[in-house]
């Protein structure tokens, strides 16, 4: 499991590391916005090198990691390196694959920027990189990782990127956390993105979801609630083109899926839907066909039956449901 510090616990760690070399890997957005903070909280980064990357989702490719390796190659970084990962999911992302491949493995800092880097891409020991149009098809799972949590960082992200992370705290609070999701739904989106006490919380519910299936064979697929529709609808925006962030479309696969959870009053249900309907915009599905094909290739399909996370109260969810496509379609047009 991941050990969670802050800057005092970074400058700690990496100052007894004085000899070796230091590799901060960021993207254009996270050198502008975050570096600066970085450096100025821990001084022991002030000689550290540079490696920048494009931001996107898109740049988290085999490409991307080969060029990094190149450059670590050629500016001599050993087995001693440290590296450190700022920004958000798609630099934690990269940066811990490299830093778990590069020699067989260096030390590696992750030091999330966006919320959603914070309460989930970080979590949990996954890493890795997209391949082709296939998201997340080449990684590993870490065997432990040191994540340094700074909601200073949030100042400078868009608010639309805030909303983004709280879906996935609204989701893991709906699959694991009655109260707090209780608690959650009397603020907005932005303030419960801007409360480190919730934030925290978060973190440590992955954490202990994570503990008791850490290589994500059975409970730990709790936390795909939202996500088999969602995927879908990111697959298919991303096709089109559109702009649509993780959290917005697993806001919208949380929406459609409350549908399919008939253990649930429709008293709770159409309470959070109304809530997430407030602040999120529903991703329309036009095309049914296409949502289908997008879901058949999911890794949790088998046989045209849907596997769906669903919830049998708020704070507890169950996995492994089969779900037919005539009650999927009945979801979508209700
Ligand atoms: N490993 C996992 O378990 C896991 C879980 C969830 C998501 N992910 C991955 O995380 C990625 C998405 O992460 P994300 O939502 O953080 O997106 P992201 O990393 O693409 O960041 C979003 C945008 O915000 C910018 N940014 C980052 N920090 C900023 C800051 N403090 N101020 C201003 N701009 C800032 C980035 O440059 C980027 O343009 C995806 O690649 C996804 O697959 C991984």
């Amino acid at each position: 499991m991941e050990k969670i510090i802050d800057f005092v616990g970074l400058n700690n760690i990496l100052k007894r590391k004085k000899q070796s070399q230091k590799v901060i890997i960021l993207d254009s957005n996270t050198y502008d916005n975050c570096l600066a903070t970085l450096i100025g909280e821990v001084e022991s980064l002030c000689d550290a090198q540079i490696i920048e990357i494009e931001p996107g989702d898109e740049n988290k490719t085999l490409e991307t990691y080969t060029s990094v390796v190149q450059t670590l190659i050629e500016q001599g970084s050993d087995k001693n390196t440290q590296l450190i990962a700022l920004g958000g999911g798609m630099i934690t992302d990269i940066t811990s694959f490299i830093g778990a491949t590069y020699k067989r493995g260096i030390d590696t800092y992750l030091v999330p920027t966006t919320l959603l880097s914070m309460v989930d891409a970080t979590i949990g020991g996954k890493c890795g990189v997209n391949f082709g149009e296939v998201k997340n098809q080449i990684g590993c799972f870490l065997k432990k990782s040191i994540v340094c949590i700074e909601p200073t960082f949030l100042s400078t992200l868009s608010e639309r990127q805030i909303l983004s992370g709280v879906a996935e705290m609204l989701k893991i609070a709906l699959v694991c956390d009655f109260e707090l999701f209780e608690k959650m739904i009397q603020l907005s989106p932005l303030e419960i993105g801007q409360n480190k006490e919730y934030i925290n919380k978060c973190i440590k519910l992955k954490q202990s979801v994570v503990k008791q299936d850490p290589f994500d064979k059975n409970y730990r697929h709790i936390l795909n609630f939202g996500h088999t529709i969602g995927h879908a609808l990111e697959s298919i925006a991303m096709k089109k083109g559109e702009d649509l962030l993780h959290g917005e479309a697993v806001a919208s696969g949380i929406y459609y899926t409350l549908g399919l959870c008939k253990n649930l009053s429709s008293k709770t249900t159409n309470r959070i839907k109304e809530y997430i309907k407030q602040y999120y915009k529903i991703q329309p599905i036009n095309d049914v066909q296409e949502l289908f094909n997008y879901m058949n290739s999911d890794k949790k399909t088998i046989n045209y039956e849907y596997n769906f996370v669903l919830l049998e109260e708020i704070g507890k969810a169950s996995i492994g449901n089969k779900i037919s496509r005539e009650q999927i379609e009945l979801i979508i047009k209700n």
